[in-house]
Parts: C-alpha cells; sequence; structure tokens
C-alpha cells in the first residue's frame, strides 16, 4: 500500500515516523510519501491560491496547480483512490477504512482556505482508474485537510497485513461489529477504591464475554443510538436483545423496526394495569391440568388491584414494569426476605438463608420472543441488589414449564429442590430454582 499526501505543509505529516506508524515504513507493508503542492507553482511567490468566482470571503486552490501535482503523483495501476477530505465531504467510518485498506494507492490531497476548485474533484472522477472519495472526520471545521490525512493513514495502515501485534484487536474493537468497544481494565486491582468488576476476575470466559457484550451494547445504546438504529433486530441475539431492551430498545418478533420501552419501578398508579397484565398472563403459566375456575380464584385473591397496591406499599417488595406506549406490558415482583425468613412455600433446606425472592416474571404474550422477559428479570434482580440480605435469588416454577425453565437456566438459574404451590385449590408442584446474586 503507498500513500501520497499532498500539502502546502508536508512537514505536518513528520508525525507518520513516529510509533507503529514508523514501523510499518520500515517493514515496507506501507509507503508513505509527503509531497508539496508548491513545488508545482511556476510562479516567484509559488502561489496556490485565488479569489473565489462569484465573490465571498477567503481563497480557493487553484485548479490547475492540483492538476499538475495529481498527474504527476497518482499512478493509475490497481485500484487508485484519490481522497479529499473536506467538511463538505462523506463522514468517514470503518466500513470505508476497510475498503480503503484494499486500495494499492491512495493520494490525498489536502487543501487549505476555502478548499480546493471544484473542477479538480469532477475531472479526476472522470479519469479511468481513479477513484474520487471526498471525506469528513467529523462535523467541525479544522484548518486544512492534513489532520484529516493523517486520521485516514492511521486508520487505514492499522488494518493491513502484518501491521498489527494482534490482529484480534482488529475484531474486537469500536466500530468492527456496529457497536462500540466495551470498557477494559488492568492493574492495579483496586484504584482509588474503584474495583475491576468481578467478573473479569473469575476466568469464566462464556461469561466473560457475555458481560463485555452487554456493556458494549450498553454503551453503544447509550452514547451511539444511530449505531443501534440502523442494526436490523433480526440480526441481533436474543441476549443482545435483552440486554437493549434495557436501554428502550425492542422489537416485535419477526420485525425489523425499532420501537421504544421503558423498564422502570412501579408505582402506585400502576396497580390498576399490572393487575390487567397479571390476570391475562397467569393463566399462561398453569399446567394444563388448573382448571379456568381455580385460576379465577387466585387471580381475584392473589393478583388483585388491592393486593398490587400492598406490594407497591411494602417496603421489602419490589415492583417493576416495562412500558411500551404508555401501556405496561410487563411486569415483576421480587421480594426481599430477611435472616430467619423465607417463603413459606420454599423448603429452607434447599436454599439459602434470607433469599432474594423472584415471586413474579410476567410479560403479555405479543411481546414474548422480545428479549423483553429477559431484560425485566435482569432489571428486577439488579434493582433489588444493594438491598438484598442473603445470597441468593430464588424462584418456582411449575414443572410442567419447560420454557420458563430454559429461560432461567440461560439466566444463570439451577434447580434447587421442589415446592408444592398452590392455586386455588389445586396442588402444584414447582422446581425451586436458584443463582448467586
Ligand atoms: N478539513 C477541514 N475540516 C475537515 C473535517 N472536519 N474533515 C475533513 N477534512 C476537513
Amino acid at each position: 500500500m503507498r500513500f501520497d499526501l499532498v500539502s502546502i505543509f508536508p512537514e505536518f505529516f513528520g508525525v507518520l515516523d513516529l510509533s507503529l506508524m514508523g514501523k510499518a515504513k520500515e517493514s515496507g507493508a506501507l509507503q508513505i510519501q509527503a509531497h508539496d503542492l508548491r513545488d508545482w507553482t511556476e510562479d516567484r511567490h509559488r502561489t496556490v491560491d485565488d479569489t473565489p468566482y462569484g465573490g465571498g470571503a477567503g481563497m480557493v486552490m487553484r485548479a490547475d496547480i492540483w492538476g499538475k501535482a495529481l498527474d504527476d503523483v497518482l499512478k493509475p495501476a490497481g485500484r487508485v483512490v484519490l481522497a479529499v477530505p473536506t467538511p463538505s465531504g462523506t463522514p468517514l467510518t470503518q466500513h470505508h477504512v476497510r475498503s480503503l485498506a484494499r486500495a494499492d494507492q491512495i493520494v490525498v490531497a489536502c487543501g487549505r482556505y476555502e478548499g480546493i476548485d471544484q473542477r479538480v474533484m469532477d475531472h479526476y472522477r472522470g479519469v479511468e482508474g481513479v477513484e474520487v472519495f471526498e471525506y469528513s472526520i467529523g462535523d467541525y471545521v479544522l484548518n486544512g485537510g492534513e489532520v484529516a490525512a493523517i486520521v485516514l493513514v492511521e486508520a487505514v495502515a492499522r488494518l493491513l497485513d502484518g501491521f498489527m501485534g494482534n490482529p484480534e484487536s482488529l475484531t474486537e474493537e469500536s466500530f468492527e461489529g456496529d457497536v462500540v468497544e466495551y470498557p477494559a481494565y488492568t492493574r492495579p486491582q483496586v484504584w482509588r477504591g474503584l474495583e475491576v468488576p468481578q467478573v473479569l476476575m473469575g476466568g469464566n470466559h462464556a461469561q466473560i464475554d457475555a458481560w463485555r457484550r452487554s456493556r458494549s451494547l450498553e454503551k453503544t445504546a447509550l452514547v451511539r443510538a444511530d449505531l443501534i438504529n440502523r442494526t436490523n433486530p433480526l440480526t441481533l441475539s436474543t441476549l443482545d436483545r435483552e440486554v437493549l431492551t434495557r436501554f428502550g430498545w425492542i422489537a416485535r418478533r419477526d420485525s425489523a423496526r425499532w420501537e421504544k420501552v421503558r423498564i422502570r419501578r412501579a408505582t402506585l398508579n400502576d396497580a390498576v394495569q399490572i393487575a390487567q397484565v397479571a390476570a391475562e398472563t397467569f393463566p399462561d403459566a398453569c399446567p394444563y391440568y388448573v382448571p379456568v375456575e381455580a385460576q379465577k380464584e387466585h387471580i381475584e385473591r392473589w393478583l388483585s388491584v388491592e393486593e398490587i397496591t400492598k406490594w407497591l406499599q411494602s417496603p421489602d417488595h419490589r415492583v417493576m414494569v416495562a412500558e411500551i406506549e404508555g401501556r405496561i406490558v410487563a411486569y415483576t415482583l421480587v421480594i426481599l426476605y430477611s435472616e430467619g425468613d423465607y417463603p413459606g412455600d420454599v423448603p429452607a433446606e434447599v436454599i439459602a438463608p434470607a433469599p432474594t425472592y423472584l415471586s413474579k416474571v410476567y410479560t403479555l404474550s405479543a411481546w414474548r420472543g422480545t428479549g423483553l422477559s429477559g431484560g425485566i428479570l435482569e432489571a428486577a434482580i439488579e434493582d433489588a441488589k444493594p438491598f438484598a440480605k442473603g445470597s441468593q435469588v430464588v424462584l418456582g416454577t411449575a414443572v410442567q414449564n419447560k420454557r420458563a425453565r430454559r429461560f432461567y437456566r440461560r439466566h444463570g438459574f439451577e434447580t434447587a429442590g421442589r415446592r408444592v404451590f398452590m392455586v386455588g385449590g389445586i396442588r402444584n408442584e414447582d422446581v425451586v430454582m436458584t443463582r448467586e446474586l
């Protein structure tokens, strides 16, 4: 790969001899040549610019000088790109950079003042074997294209074979996969009271990968919503979609269109809507042999607006809801148990003391399979964590409900034992599952 950088300040490019760039130049993987545009002038003052036709502020760089320079420097053989940095160009992305890394020669024409006479770009667009790429490195105005040229050289050069010590660090980083990079940590383990996240110290690589992916998505959702917006939700994994629901992004099953979701603590005003969701979803968690009458009895007794209001008023009950277009579509209930106290129907010997009891995770059927249940489940556990007395999250789910058990296993729960769960006088056997907080 050969770069030719043409500018009235060729000494700008001395920085490219430093560090990795210098090494790449030495190794021959990369040749970089800086040229002084004024070498192609013929007047005593070595003039490169003139006043704009039509009037206006500033000076414009002359087409004839640039034409002579570029005719000399462009070596049409293989793939040749004439790159022109300008604030009015296409925003430069890693996608362009990857493509440019396959060129044989890139000539960067660095303008100053009010830019280069438009006919230069127009002319070379018509020259066979030359691609013209006008690019911007951001929505701000620099004094000239030199810094933007250096940006391009560095971004492209590091993709060339043999340039990076560890090619893996190329695939893992920001923008290679349309998400920004996860945060990195190294020694010391504690610095100014700040600890390295526990999961990174554990050596469980599947867990570490999942954690890093979550942090990438979280950061992308917070600072680069545009990147999420142009990602098709159908191309994302369930885990990715679960994480994104917590930051406001959801799409219906089989839909390529994002919608907005908000997962938040419930307030007293939500009691009526939560009761509606509870009544609609509870039957789905019941085994086939529980008669509709028994389900109804349970809903009226335990999932009424009055009962839900009690949860919302209780300091050891924590309720979360997910809201889409002002409607609640999912809810969770976590009950925090104190030392010596535990859910009456869970045999004490199968769980650790003072559990954080995940009593309910319910999602309207229209929003199942979208990642919402996993998102609200993790949000509920995180919400409860600071108040938990014991070390475990505990839940019970019907033995027959395989879908639920698979879901909880995916979220790190393991079977700990059984319990009996009464629904309107009907005995049900439940699996008790636990996970470390
Ligand atoms: N020249 C001046 N400002 C620029 C920018 N933001 N990007 C590319 N080239 C420039």
